[in-house]
């Protein structure tokens, strides 16, 4: 395989962590499983950092790191722990920032670490909604920042939205997506910022019609979650929407598929429905999931983890022979 190009000297990467969240967490893990050369540096300004580590690095670890094995991390230099953030990002190849969603937080450390920092390294954010080029107001090279937002948990779901500002250098897009397609990731580059990205667009999608469903009497939350946990989720974990309906019009493709279904298709828009937050539905379909799941069951959703690496391993085999 091609050796990424990202800057690495004498056959190390550098990441510092800024913010060492769940995701925070979850991607220094990644990057410690995935790649054998990846140094990562982790820079949070919580107390008790070193402690809070090992109880938490374990696990967010696809390979769920046991205390020793953090330790020895620790004794490697694999993984330190930085105190100031001039530090952390001073020997950086890539700087990878989940701090608070807030424009002003990310404003100001980007004018910060671009101070300290290389004038090769990556600068990456894992906002959810704050684009690149807000972010990098403050900053006298705009082109270096650009968003990579996870599908959560990074860990484990292979795709990172990566989204440059108008001002990102196409060089360092290219440098980012060497770097995750070599660390077993699947990176998307959007053509254009936007609100929320793509993948949480087309999830809030069907979630709204979900709850404008449940709302018309049609069927329950626990009726929406079996359709899709038995129709489209399995579907389009193998084949998206457009490969879909392609092969759904046969010889004809798409263009068949709407020509047969297409009055079906706009009949279904016509109808669906525009739920909005803070409306009377809100509340009374908080209490109902609640009484049909019942409490956040951690062993439970361990369990769900495991299935989905699973099948996200199994596919991957399948695909490879
Ligand atoms: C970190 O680990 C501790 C101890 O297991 C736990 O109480 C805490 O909730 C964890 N923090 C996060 C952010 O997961
Ligand atoms: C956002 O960040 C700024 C600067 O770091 C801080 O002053 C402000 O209190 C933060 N706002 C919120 C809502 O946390």
């Amino acid at each position: 395989m091609e050796e990424p190009h990202t800057g690495e000297r004498g056959g190390r990467v550098c990441i510092t962590i800024i913010g060492a969240g769940t995701i925070g967490l979850s991607f220094a893990a990644l990057h410690l499983s995935q790649r054998p050369n990846a140094e990562v540096t982790i820079y949070d300004t919580r107390p008790e950092l070193e402690a809070y580590v090992y109880d938490n690095l374990s696990a967010s670890s696809p390979r769920a790191f046991t205390e020793e094995q953090i330790r020895d991390l620790f004794t490697s230099k694999r993984l330190r722990l930085a105190s100031s953030l001039s530090e952390a990002v001073r020997s950086a190849d890539i700087v990878q920032e989940q701090g608070p969603e807030n424009e002003s937080f990310k404003t100001h450390i980007w004018e910060k670490i671009e101070q300290d920092a290389s004038p090769t390294c990556l600068f990456w954010s894992s906002t959810s909604g704050i684009p690149a080029s807000k972010q990098a107001v403050n900053m006298k090279s705009k082109s270096r920042l650009l968003v990579v937002h996870p599908y959560n948990p990074p860990h484990i779901m292979p795709l990172l939205e990566i989204v440059p500002s108008p001002e990102t250098d196409p060089v360092i897009v290219q440098r980012t997506l060497d770097y995750w397609k070599h660390s077993g990731r699947v990176p998307v580059v959007l053509g254009k910022e936007t609100v929320g990205f793509v993948a949480n667009r087309l999830a809030f999608a069907l979630l709204r019609e979900a709850i404008s469903l449940v709302n018309e009497g049609v069927a329950s939350p626990q009726d929406i979650d079996q359709i899709v946990e038995n129709s489209m989720g399995p579907r389009w974990m193998v084949a998206g929407p457009f490969k879909s309906y392609h092969a759904g019009g046969g010889a004809g493709g798409l263009q068949s598929f709407f020509d047969n279904i297409g009055g079906t298709v706009q009949d279904c828009w016509d109808d669906s429905g525009k739920v909005n937050m803070g409306e009377a539905w809100e509340g009374p379909l908080c209490e109902e999931v609640q009484r049909t799941y019942g409490k956040r069951d951690p062993v439970e959703l361990q369990e769900r983890s495991e299935l989905t690496k699973l099948l996200l391993s199994t596919r991957e085999s399948h695909n490879a022979e």
